[in-house]
């Protein structure tokens, strides 16, 4: 056995996957008790009075073309939160295990692996250098108990793009100990390589993915965990059978047709001219302080008083991320881009 699942909770490596029923289209269904008509209200193309299928193939090849990697390498979940799920289950154990974060980040790490019993251990990006990892001090963090190490690429709240060259001398240097986890949410709006090219060189790196952010499809809950295929392996025995719905499936082939793809591209670019343009609009006005350099589809924003924007916001009718808990970011808020009307009414809101 590989480093790679070697080091996994010992009850997971020799887990017996549930034993869902055969998966075989062309034949009458009468083995998995579902009831034989569709809902009256059914539109679907599969009909949802049938189970889905339990790993979905189709979802997972599609999702490997559309990321540019192997299908084998490829576990589609309900968003990159169940992948986060996944890995937190499958690699702490209760009470020994932790994973090493680097705040201001995404707070799904943590949580997932409060909820394990897991320990959190923290290396905070560096604000003097726009939030850049401190790759020396994370390495030096890494006990034995670290199986996973997350990175944000570009980082939830911060904005920035991690540099690439750190991190895979990051997942070489991690190799043999914990798995570097990176999570690429927003890295379609940064127009920079995914480290999905980079799976083949460094089995310990796994790749978070999500249809959630640049293809619109937050509601439908679809993402993709991407990894060596024996990582794969023992996260498909842990994943719930039918975890992606018939209904998410289908939305995902849909819009990952030419057209609907197109368009999507097409709105990336523009959220990404919106977000220049929104960034300059704030660096100038009055009530900002600063504006910290964006590679997503959010720009950290600091104020002379976030508070007083934050109500200018709600007043106007706009919700607005209140990050003024987090740590470096006592005056902060995060502002989602909107469409160009939206964001205008963002500025006229402002104090
Ligand atoms: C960095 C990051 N990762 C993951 C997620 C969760 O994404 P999903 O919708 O794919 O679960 C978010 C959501 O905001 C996020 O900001």
């Amino acid at each position: 056995m590989s480093w790679i699942t070697g080091i996994a909770r010992a009850e997971i490596r020799s887990l017996q996957a549930y034993q869902h029923a055969a998966w075989e289209p062309g034949l009458v269904r009468l083995h998995a008790n579902e009831l034989p008509w569709r809902a009256a209200t059914d539109t679907s193309e599969a009909g949802l009075n049938r189970y889905p299928e339990p790993h979905p193939h189709a979802l997972a090849t599609r999702l490997a073309q559309l990321y540019e990697a192997d299908a084998a390498s490829v576990l589609a979940c309900r968003g990159s939160d169940e992948a986060i799920d996944l890995l937190t289950r499958s690699y702490l154990q209760c009470g020994r295990d932790a994973v090493l974060i680097t705040p201001p980040t995404f707070g799904m790490y943590a949580v997932a692996a409060r909820i394990q019993g897991a320990g959190v251990i923290e290396v905070p990006l560096q604000r003097e250098a726009g939030y850049a990892l401190d790759p020396r001090a994370l390495l030096a963090a890494v006990t034995p108990a670290v199986k996973l190490v997350y990175l944000c690429s570009p980082n939830n709240p911060t904005g920035n793009r991690l540099e690439r060259t750190t991190v895979l001398e990051l997942a070489a240097a991690l190799a043999g100990r914990a798995l570097l986890v990176v999570d690429e949410a927003y890295v379609e709006f940064a127009r920079a390589p995914s480290l999905c090219a980079e799976l083949a060189a460094h089995p310990g790196l796994v790749v978070l993915r999500t249809l959630s952010k640049a293809h619109g499809l937050a509601g439908a809950r679809c993402g993709a965990l991407l990894a060596h295929p024996d990582v794969i392996s023992l996260l498909r025995r842990v994943i719930q059978p039918y975890a992606v719905s018939q209904l998410t499936i289908e939305a995902v082939f849909r819009a990952l047709e030419p057209g609907p793809l197109a368009l999507a591209r097409e709105r990336v670019a523009l959220l990404v001219s919106e977000r220049e343009r929104l960034a300059a609009a704030l660096a100038a006005h009055d009530s900002v302080q600063r504006v910290w350099p964006s590679a997503a589809n959010f720009l950290l924003v600091e104020f002379t008083d976030a508070g007083a924007a934050l109500e200018r916001c709600r007043a106007a009718g706009l919700l607005v991320r209140d990050l003024r808990r987090a740590p470096t970011l006592q005056q902060a808020l995060r502002l989602s881009i909107g469409t160009p009307e939206q964001n205008d009414r963002l500025l006229a809101s402002l104090p």
